[in-house]
């Protein structure tokens, strides 16, 4: 279990590994219902949301795809420059696709708001957001995600795929992490 080493260096635990599964599981059985008899795309915003969407396509009894992008938005600071960049595109055509795109979470929505736009622009049949974290009280942008797995209040979190300059994310659960990590860097 990955734990002593990075446990240090957060507040407190938020979300725990059993909470995660279970959401996890409930979800896919929404969307495995509510995608019957479609053979939707998943989209995995890279690298955040890895950890997230490996677990919920699992979950997903369905004939879907996969396909992955990364997306630059924040640089290495815990507060976003609202600048949206593709860092890595499709492999493949979303034309006529059910799209879902999975996110790690969403903060000011200009991650997401982007990537629906583009996938739209490229000829998407359907296009719906997947978070497993959602922060509404930090939108800058009204954005309608479809399903989200928690909401957070305001507050840094790492771990299940989040990171902190790139560290974290192999933390088995969602954490908050310690002000005095990051607070010469706010
Ligand atoms: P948005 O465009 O502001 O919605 O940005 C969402 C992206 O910001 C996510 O995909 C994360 O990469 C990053 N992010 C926002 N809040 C956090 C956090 O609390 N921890 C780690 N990454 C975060
Ligand atoms: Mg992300």
């Amino acid at each position: 279990m990955v734990d002593s080493t990075l446990r240090k260096d957060l507040d407190h635990i938020l979300i725990s590994e059993e909470e995660i599964k279970e959401a996890v599981q409930q979800l896919g059985k929404k969307i495995t219902e509510e995608y019957r008899d479609k053979s939707p795309v998943f989209v995995c915003i890279l690298k955040g949301a890895a950890v997230f969407f490996s677990d919920l396509m699992r979950e997903v009894d369905l004939p879907l795809t996969i396909d992955f992008m990364a997306i630059s938005s924040y640089g290495s600071s815990t507060k976003s420059s609202g600048v949206v960049r593709i860092l890595k595109d499709l492999d493949h055509d979303v034309l006529n696709k059910d799209v879902l795109v999975v996110e790690d979470i969403v903060d000011s929505g200009l991650t997401l708001t982007y990537i629906q736009k583009v996938m739209s622009e490229r000829g998407a049949n359907s296009v719906r957001l997947v978070t497993l974290l959602d922060k509404p009280e930090r939108r800058k942008t009204p954005l309608e995600v479809d399903y989200a797995c928690f909401q957070i209040p305001n507050e840094f979190v790492v771990g299940y795929g989040l990171d902190y300059q790139e560290k974290y994310r192999n933390l088995p659960y969602v954490g908050v992490l310690h002000p005095d990590i990051y607070s010469d860097q706010a």
